[in-house]
């Protein structure tokens, strides 16, 4: 079975790869499918975002990296994939997590939403955190692996 792990991804935390290794696991082939999306103003460029998660799951032989725009059932179809891979840290994710995951169902009940709660360890960690902590200059090697820690510390 073939499972998309959709998601912004700017950047990649521990939380995310720590959703990647666990997926992986447990299904095929994982595709880790970036979303590009122009109204928004990443850190990172898509292309960069590519690159950080492709060396961070370089160990991973089941995991593709790959960008899309558009719906996320759209790019699971022409995939051949019917899971998406999402991670729940607390429940206030839970309502919006649901909200996405019954839209997508009603957009094609071929595909089935798989939640993983994430470690313990980095539940209260997103991404939105670790530009927070960058932005005022602080330490995130402990959030990020660390090739993005790297990309953070040159901007
Ligand atoms: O990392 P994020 O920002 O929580 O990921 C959200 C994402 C990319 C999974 C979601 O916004 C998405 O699927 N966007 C693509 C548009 C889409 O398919 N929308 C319908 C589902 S509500």
């Amino acid at each position: 079975m073939i499972a998309i792990y959709p998601g912004s991804f700017d950047p990649i935390t521990l939380g995310h790869l720590d959703i990647i290794e666990r997926g992986s696991r447990l299904f095929e082939q994982i595709i880790v499918a970036v979303l590009s999306n122009p109204s928004k103003h990443p850190l990172f460029s898509v292309e960069k975002r590519l690159e950080q998660i492709r060396y961070s799951t370089s160990h991973l032989t089941n995991v593709e990296v790959d960008s899309f725009s558009g719906l996320t059932v759209e790019y699971a179809k022409l995939r051949q994939a019917t899971v998406l891979l999402r991670g729940l840290r607390v429940l206030s994710d839970f309502e919006k997590e649901l909200q996405m995951s019954h839209t997508n169902q009603t957009l094609w009940a071929g595909v089935e939403t798989v939640f993983l709660a994430t470690t313990k360890e980095y539940s209260f960690l997103s991404s939105s955190i670790v530009k927070e902590i960058a932005k005022f200059g602080g330490n995130v090697s402990h959030l990020v692996p660390e090739n993005v820690a790297r990309d953070i510390a040159l901007y």
